[in-house]
């Protein structure tokens, strides 16, 4: 998979792009992830990317020539352009896992002042992380592209993530390691006993009540089968 990042901060990345499982993914060729500077783009002598607005306001707007230009630039034939915007369809792992199935991936990091309406054509969907507002998409753009890179097939065991919260609509289960009492908080026996159709049951069971606890919202969506 290739992921193309469109930004006017592309130092925010480096830290992201070098650490941990993306760093791997990087390194064993399950992804290409490119960021590209706004601002190569632009065709203003001063390499501007933003304006005033028309009709006054607050802020400075992203102009549409830049990201226009390096969209044409970057786009393919099987291309999913992504803009990053708080006004944006609220995120989910269904779509990530979704877009860890794309080949190709553009994201666009929006502006917290405002980007022109019309960037808003270029894209196939447009993304919001939550209702809160960033200082820009750039954050956003990292959320994605570590749900969606950790999904990708290899990156992590399968294990790993066919448990994650979400899945099946149901929140994680608890998980515990050693010291098997710590501070007089004591591992779930059952985690000891070695019956593994004990411990999957438990582990349903749990999944099961913690969802109906903090996120009865996810089971009015499906929830387990039973
Ligand atoms: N840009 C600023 N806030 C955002 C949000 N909540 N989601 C996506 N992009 C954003």
């Amino acid at each position: 998979m290739k992921i193309d990042i469109l930004t006017i901060f592309p130092e925010m990345f480096d830290g992201f792009l070098n650490t941990s499982i993306i760093k791997r993914a990087i390194q064993q060729k399950f992804v290409n992830i490119e960021i590209h500077d706004i601002r190569k783009y632009s065709k203003d002598p001063h390499k501007r990317v933003d304006d005033y607005s028309f009709g006054g306001g607050h802020g400075m707007v992203l102009m549409p020539q830049p990201i226009f230009d390096a969209v044409d630039d970057l786009k393919k034939e099987n291309t999913k352009v992504i803009l990053m915007t708080p006004q944006g369809i609220p995120y989910k792992q269904k779509m990530a896992y979704d877009l860890s199935l794309e080949k190709h991936i553009i994201i666009i990091c929006g502006h917290y002042e405002g980007f022109d309406e019309r960037i808003r054509s270029l894209a196939d969907i447009e993304i919001s992380i939550g209702d809160y507002v960033l200082t820009g998409g750039e954050l956003a753009s990292m959320v994605v592209t570590d749900s969606v890179v950790r999904l990708i097939d290899g990156v992590i065991e399968k294990e790993s993530h066919i448990n994650d919260s979400f899945n099946n609509n149901l929140l994680d289960y608890p998980v515990y390691t050693k010291p098997v009492n710590f501070r007089g908080m004591k591992v779930p026996d059952v985690l000891l006993s070695g019956h593994h159709a004990n411990i999957k049951k438990f582990r349903e069971d749990e999944a099961y009540k913690k969802t109906k606890e903090r996120r009865p919202d996810l089971l009015e969506d499906g929830g387990r089968n039973e």
